[in-house]
């Protein structure tokens, strides 16, 4: 099953809590929550005091990407901050099995995020330590970017090493209608999207469409 996770760097800040009620009735699976720090990725977020009240009124789950340097330093904070899941970036973590480890003592999913130019074989000793893979489909550190379509290729290689493993796989970066059936072909199980959803006049319907293309026959 395909699961929709919108990213919240799109929405309207003056308007949160309205745009994410919207894809919350539209049926949204998870809520993609993007924390940048200026130094991993050239732009600034938010950090989890922003999010904190608004994550522990809501039963489902909170996605959060974290585009950080160290991201070791911040990880509880997070998880105490309602993350269900946390990402951190392959490129960010020179002791990756170690993070994935302190996410999973925490309680949290564990996920790793690869930037479009690392290699998915770059996983292949950490397949045992993680609950999520996304697939940097764009440079990561804004919202609105072009798909990179070599992400195809990444997104079956990450499959093929998996193997029969239960992890999700999840691709983020110019995700649209155009390319969602592509996606769930190549192996995505979880399709992210900021723009395509919250730069829609009506994101709940924006949501419905992206699943609809994505499942499509
Ligand atoms: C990019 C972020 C994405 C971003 C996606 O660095 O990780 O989650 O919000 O936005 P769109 O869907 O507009 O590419
Ligand atoms: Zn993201």
């Amino acid at each position: 099953m395909i699961k929709i996770a919108p990213s919240i760097l799109s929405a309207d800040f003056a308007a949160l809590g309205a745009d994410i009620a919207r894809v919350e009735a539209a049926g949204a699976d998870q809520l993609h929550v993007d924390v940048m720090d200026g130094r991993f990725v050239p732009n600034i977020t938010i950090g989890p005091p922003s999010w904190r009240r608004s994550a522990s009124a809501r039963a489902w789950p909170l996605d959060v990407h974290l585009m950080i340097v160290e991201p070791e330093r911040y990880i509880a904070e997070f998880v105490a901050a309602g993350a269900d899941m946390v990402t951190v970036h392959l490129e960010a973590c020179p002791h990756l099995a170690r993070t994935l480890a302190q996410i999973r003592e925490l309680g949290a999913k564990a996920g790793v995020a690869l930037n479009p130019s690392t290699p998915a074989s770059a996983l292949e000793y950490v397949l045992d330590e993680l609950d999520l893979v996304l697939v940097m489909s764009v440079n990561p550190g804004f919202g609105g970017q072009s798909f990179i379509p070599s992400s195809h290729r990444k997104i079956r290689e990450v499959k093929t090493l998996l193997g029969s493993r239960p992890v999700d796989v999840s691709v983020d970066g110019g995700v649209k209608a155009d390319v969602a059936r592509s996606l769930a072909e190549d192996g995505a199980n979880v399709l992210v999207a900021g723009s395509a959803i919250f730069g829609a006049a009506d994101p709940g319907a924006a949501l419905r469409a992206l699943r609809a293309a994505a499942t499509a026959p």
